[in-house]
């Protein structure tokens, strides 16, 4: 019983401990000037608020809104093709059932991509990564998501090939939930820059996971809600950068502009921070 009590009181003072660390990092104010129009506006899965997402009408909208890069998804089809799709399945953006990976390139390129969006926007189609490169390569920053890169052996050779017809790849950026997958593209083309995308958790990372990370990663990105001045501020240090999603937070732009990032990826690719609110749909 004394056991529990003491067990109780330690977690009490850990959840608190952890609370006040937090606490700090949220409310410590950044001293740097209004930084906003400095800010990187990436459209996210195109200026998807707009258009359905990932595709050409999405990607167009997002250059026309001012976005300086586009953020887009890639999986590989059945027979091995870079595709550009957020989900595993076909099912929720598009009129057919079923996984990518289980579908050939022929088949993917079948399913419309627009109708369940709007109907105006019947008739899109997938993109496989080559169609995107040709047709936006140089307009605009490219920020390459690469997705469940277990469930696809080999994806990360097949997106360094698709950019090997390109010589400069300064205006690309490779970025994944997986930091094993993004070491391998970087050994496989160190000059272009690659971003870990943290998973969203109130656990932040350590100095030392930081240092770790930005001796190969040109940028460490964080869902809004699960980050902080104070590990923005780490990242810069090490010569990093950051660039901030969300899903749900209203506040995404303010609290960008008062941690000090460098860009934030939205759904409405279009500053100044007085829009109602920048969020990523599902
Ligand atoms: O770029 C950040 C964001 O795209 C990660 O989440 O699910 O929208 O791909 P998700
Ligand atoms: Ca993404």
């Amino acid at each position: 019983m004394r056991k529990f009590k003491q067990q109780r009181i330690i977690l009490t003072i850990a959840i608190c401990s952890l609370c006040v660390w937090f606490l700090v990092g949220y409310t410590n104010q950044s001293t740097r000037p209004d930084i906003t129009t400095n800010l990187l506006n990436v459209a996210h899965r195109g200026a998807s608020g707009f258009a359905p997402e990932n595709t050409q009408a999405s990607f167009r909208k997002g250059i026309e809104m001012g976005a300086d890069f586009l953020e887009f998804d890639v999986h590989l089809s059945k027979d091995g093709e870079p595709v550009i799709i957020h989900d595993e399945r076909v099912d929720r953006t598009t009129n057919g059932k079923g996984f990518v990976k289980d579908l050939t390139l022929a088949e993917l390129k079948e399913l419309d991509v627009g109708g369940s969006f709007d109907p105006n926007f019947t008739g899109e189609t997938i993109m496989t990564l080559a169609e995107l490169l040709e047709e936006f390569y140089g307009e605009v920053g490219l920020l390459i998501e690469i997705k469940k890169p277990e469930l696809y052996p080999g994806i990360e050779e097949k997106v360094v090939e698709a950019l090997t017809v390109y010589q400069d790849v300064s205006g690309i950026i490779i970025q994944s939930f997986d930091i094993d997958s993004m070491r391998k593209v970087h050994s496989l083309l160190p000059e272009v820059q690659v971003a870990i995308l943290m998973n969203p958790s109130p656990f932040l990372p350590s100095s030392k996971t930081l240092k770790e990370l930005t001796s190969f990663a040109s940028y460490i990105n964080f869902n809004v809600s699960y980050v902080n001045k104070r590990v923005v501020d780490q990242v810069h240090k090490h010569d990093g950068k950051v660039l901030v999603w969300s899903k749900k937070d209203t506040q995404l732009f303010a609290k960008a502009k008062r941690f000090g990032v460098d860009g934030v990826i939205s759904d409405f690719s279009k500053l100044p921070m007085d829009e109602p609110a920048f969020l990523a749909t599902k």
